[in-house]
């Protein structure tokens, strides 16, 4: 295992003329970039430590989050090019910190209430302690004048301890998912300290100019803060935070670059093979979570089979369903809800030779995922809420040849991009029904303008683009 010790690492890495052990650039996020693997460690799927590992290579910057087990204390270590920092978490802080406030409050409260926020004070107990934890680990290696980029809801309390115990440093935070107004905000008996919490950062970065607009709200509301529009002042001295919109991508060219690959397309091929070869597949791709509409796309796919406006055979709807938070309750129910479902729907439609829905409740390496999209003449995303929903941008991103349609719920960030989509409000379930009609039958004229203005879309705006854009802007604003 590449594991180095607290010593080791720094000095590989140490900043000219400082004491060992001090970053000017540090990443704060829940998870490390990083999962267990047989020999070690590997680098873990998704777009944020793309976008952030050369970034960190060149700026001597290091990682500071959760190794994602219980009770494990790993030293800093070295993992392609990166100083990782492990902070630890017991059981019981999992239980609270993490399955409890993060995702049994903060989660459903910022998603719409779609499922009810449960309010529990030794919940939010442990939600301070983890955030100082989080904070004092950064406070430890932050080199004068670093700047630190703290990731998402789960630790909205680190900027202002870090404020307020060292003024010198850059604080930028991004928030992954969306903010809610004031109105559903206002429900959590502690809105002022995490607006607070945020406060301390110099940018504020949301995905959508609405989240950034729900933040200011609340902050002039619940806080004694002032100011206008993005611009928020904090305290008797005024000092000044910015609320923006920074829409975050994926890696576009390394998504784009699988698909061209001859053995994935021949997987692709294979997939639809060992389908039976219908007309059309249709793909959803999501972690199993209340948020992302699977019920909603479920219901129009069967009410369309029972109208015989689809048949099987000729359309199979691929469902992946990655497992998530399985030990909090609204997952575990979710799951029990959306099985039950699938199974009534392939029960009452399924033939000897096909199936209808095609159940997937497991994990993928990317290779498969783009075989997937190249697979699917229909991609499904209908999202009750979320924040960006990243699925939407890969199967752009996969389709170079400038086929295939998109079905896209207006509620996904998403949507503020991709606005060449066939654009959905998953509720109307009559309206979703057409749409997906209309994705099937659409001509592959329309379908390839529409798709290859979102691809340009895209290409453009990657993940690294992103992060630079968002880093830009927080020198900017504090003058670095
Ligand atoms: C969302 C959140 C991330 C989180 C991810 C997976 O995308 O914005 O912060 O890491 O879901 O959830 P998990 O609870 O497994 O980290």
């Amino acid at each position: 295992m590449a594991q180095h010790t607290e010593r080791t690492a720094p000095e590989t890495k140490a900043h000219g003329g400082r004491t060992g052990g001090s970053y000017d650039f540090l990443v704060v996020a829940n998870r490390l970039p990083v999962d267990r693997a047989e020999a070690g460690w590997k680098r873990s799927p998704g777009g944020l430590v793309t976008a952030l590992a050369p970034i960190m290579e060149k700026s001597d910057g290091a990682w500071v989050g959760w190794v994602g087990c219980p009770d494990e204390e790993v030293e800093p270590f070295e993992h392609e090019g990166m100083t990782l920092i492990p902070v630890g978490l017991s059981a019981s802080e999992i239980e609270l910190y993490y399955e409890g406030f993060s995702n049994a409050t903060l989660w459903p409260l910022y998603h719409d209430v779609i499922a009810p926020p449960e309010f529990h004070r030794a919940w939010w107990d442990a939600y301070r302690r983890v955030n100082e934890r989080f904070a004092v680990a950064v406070l430890a290696r932050a080199a004068e004048g670093a700047t630190v980029w703290i990731q998402d809801y789960q630790l909205q309390l680190v900027p202002a301890i870090l404020r307020e115990r060292r003024p010198d440093l850059k604080i930028g935070f991004f928030n992954h998912i969306p903010f809610p107004p004031p109105e559903i905000f206002s429900q959590l008996p502690w809105r002022r300290q995490v607006l607070e919490g945020l406060l301390g950062a110099d940018l504020v970065g949301f995905q959508r100019s609405n989240d950034a607009r729900n933040f200011a709200r609340s902050a002039r509301r619940y806080t004694s803060a002032g100011g206008n529009g993005a611009h928020i002042l904090v305290g008797p001295e005024q000092r000044s935070v910015r609320a923006e919109a920074f829409p975050i991508s994926i890696d576009t060219q390394r998504i784009s670059d699988l698909a061209r690959r001859p053995e994935i397309q021949e997987r692709a091929r294979q997939i639809r093979h060992d389908l039976g070869d219908p007309k059309t597949i249709m793909l959803g791709v999501d972690r199993l979570d209340y948020t992302k509409g699977i019920s909603h796309r479920l219901k129009a796919f069967e009410e369309l089979l029972t109208e015989e406006r689809i048949q099987v055979g000729e359309v199979t709807f691929i469902q992946v369903a990655s497992p998530s938070r399985e030990r909090v309750e609204h997952y575990r129910h979710l799951r029990e809800e959306i099985e039950g479902t699938v199974g009534r729907i392939n029960g009452a439609f399924d033939t000897l030779q096909h199936t209808a829905v095609r159940y997937l409740h497991h994990n993928y390496p990317v290779e498969e995922m783009v075989a997937l999209y190249l697979a699917a003449d229909v991609m499904l995303v209908t999202a009750l809420r979320d924040g960006m929903n990243l699925v939407a941008k890969e199967y752009v991103a996969a389709r170079f040849n400038g086929t295939g349609a998109l079905v896209l719920s207006e509620f996904a960030g998403a949507s503020d991009q991709l606005k060449q989509a066939l654009l959905v409000n998953p509720h109307d379930i009559a309206g979703l029904k057409d749409t997906i009609v209309a994705a099937i039958e659409m001509p592959r004229g329309t379908a390839s303008r529409r798709m290859k203005a979102m691809r340009r879309q895209i290409i453009v705006h990657n993940v690294e683009e992103w992060s630079a854009t968002f880093l830009n802007r927080l020198a900017e604003v504090t003058h670095g």
